[in-house]
């Protein structure tokens, strides 16, 4: 089956980029299904960072062809941006294409993003403020503006003109804000970005059609994560779109027949940015321990990321939402130091046991974890090459996670750089 998923199992940051750049060597086409630049996948290769929004991390390969799909946002300066940065590291972004179906971002976005966050205040959901939320929220309005509008300035300018006078009176009469100028929009977003956007956009669906039509591989990125998920995350403590394999589907236009693999990406402990609950969270030494030992800042924004130990619970629904048929086990090294280990294998809510994310969030809120100890390998992991030189209490970890899960662990992530990564048979 030519079709493979990769999506995150956690909350964000379990390495998706990572993976999808090692599995891009098997693949000719890497696709972004949903989100928009609140994704940082970061690549290592030979000492260089690679930080990608939303350009796919398969860009990386000259082989390659990177698809932006109609479910992402996309807010096309910040793209250009990205082209740039990765055309001042060598890369060839050329190939790329955009989905004309794609919706845009528009300043607006940005500013009722920034200002539902204060309105919210301690309630706050701690967005990446980049305008995910609202723009989606117009796509499902049906007031949004799409990629496609780009190409008839005529009807760009008036489905622009509508929207902006609501958002205006939205940003005057509730926000106390200042208008924003439509035309100024308008000219920038036509007459500075639309050229060069312009020779991007595409029919992604025909064109990742003829390509399984050609027997060719197709990768399917997954950004954010299965409980940041609209539908099924810990809402509303969620990002607005479907990261879970479904939203692939919809999110590139390819059917749910043609997905063959679908990778789950978990780290070997959790992180979380922003608000929302978070059963295994861990405070004091520990915490700062996996912060630094594992870099927990975020890509683009730079926030501290929330830690915690494993939790089978939660990588056990993963496989259920989205059939997971393997996991990717990343950052195992960054435990290296540790004299024990925790997995979360169930949660005990009222003094009764359970091995299911309960469905009422108000009892997720206050589960308590009930544990299995591990023996730590204490040792450094970052050059292994060979599934067969792990340390036996690595392989033990390693084993029960395969059990929990009841799925294969296929990869092992022992640091950061692109070689740094163990394969299983
Ligand atoms: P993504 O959003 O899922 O692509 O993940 P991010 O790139 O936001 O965060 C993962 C971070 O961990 C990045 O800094 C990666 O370079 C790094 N990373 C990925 N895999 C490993 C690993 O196996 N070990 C270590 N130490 N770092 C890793
Ligand atoms: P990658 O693809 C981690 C989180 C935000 C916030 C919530 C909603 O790198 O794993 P949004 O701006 O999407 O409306 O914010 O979702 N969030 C992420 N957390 N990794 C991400 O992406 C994230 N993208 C959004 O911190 O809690
Ligand atoms: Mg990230």
């Amino acid at each position: 089956m030519p079709t493979t998923v990769v999506v995150g199992t956690q909350w964000g940051d379990e390495g998706k980029g990572k993976v999808t750049d090692l599995l891009a060597r098997q693949m000719d086409v890497v696709v972004r299904y949903q989100g928009g630049h609140n994704a940082g996948h970061t690549i290592v290769v030979e000492g260089e960072s690679f930080a990608l929004q939303l350009v796919p991390s398969g860009v990386l390969y000259p082989h390659i062809t990177p698809v932006i799909g109609n479910g992402v946002v996309v807010d096309p300066g910040v793209l250009l941006d990205e082209i740039d940065m990765l055309s001042a590291k060598g890369i060839d972004t050329s190939r790329l294409m955009v989905s004309g179906n794609a919706h845009l971002i528009l300043p607006f976005h940005l500013e009722i993003d920034r200002m539902t966050e204060r309105f919210l205040g301690k309630n706050r959901l701690g967005t990446t403020k980049r305008g995910i939320g609202p723009a989606y929220a117009d796509k499902a309005s049906r007031v949004g503006l799409r990629v496609q509008d780009l190409l008839d300035p005529k009807i760009f300018r008036a489905k622009l003109e509508v929207i902006t006078k609501e958002k205006n009176s939205v940003l005057a009469k509730v926000y106390n804000q200042l208008p924003l100028d439509v035309n100024e929009i308008a000219d920038r977003y036509l007459d500075e970005l639309t050229p060069r956007i312009e020779p991007l956009i595409g029919d992604t669906v025909g064109f990742l059609h003829d390509s399984l039509d050609e027997g060719k591989n197709i990768l399917l990125e997954g950004a954010q994560a299965t409980f940041l998920d609209l539908d099924h995350g810990t809402y509303p403590y969620v990002t607005s779109s479907n990261p879970c394999a479904g939203g692939a589907c919809t999110g590139s236009g390819i059917g749910p027949r043609d997905i063959g693999k679908v990778i789950g990406i978990a780290k070997a402990y959790i992180t979380r940015v922003g608000a929302g609950p978070f059963p295994t969270e861990v405070d004091g030494e520990l915490a700062e321990l996996l912060i630094e030992r594992g870099h927990e800042y975020g890509t683009n924004t730079g926030r501290k990321r929330r830690p915690g130990w494993m939790d089978a619970v939660m990588l056990r629904h993963a496989v259920r939402l989205n059939s997971l048929s393997h996991i990717a086990l990343t950052k195992l090294d960054v435990l290296d130091t540790l004299d024990t280990i925790k997995i979360c294998v169930a949660y005990d809510i009222d003094g009764v046991r359970t091995e299911k994310v309960p469905y009422h969030q108000s009892e997720l809120h206050h589960v308590v974890p009930i544990y299995e100890v591990f023996e730590g390998w204490q040792c450094d992991l970052t050059k292994i090459t060979d599934a067969k030189e792990l340390p036996s209490q690595a392989k033990k970890y390693i084993s029960r996670l395969e059990e929990l899960a009841a799925i294969p662990v296929s990869y092992v992530g022992v640091g950061p750089g692109r070689e740094q990564i163990v394969e299983f048979d």
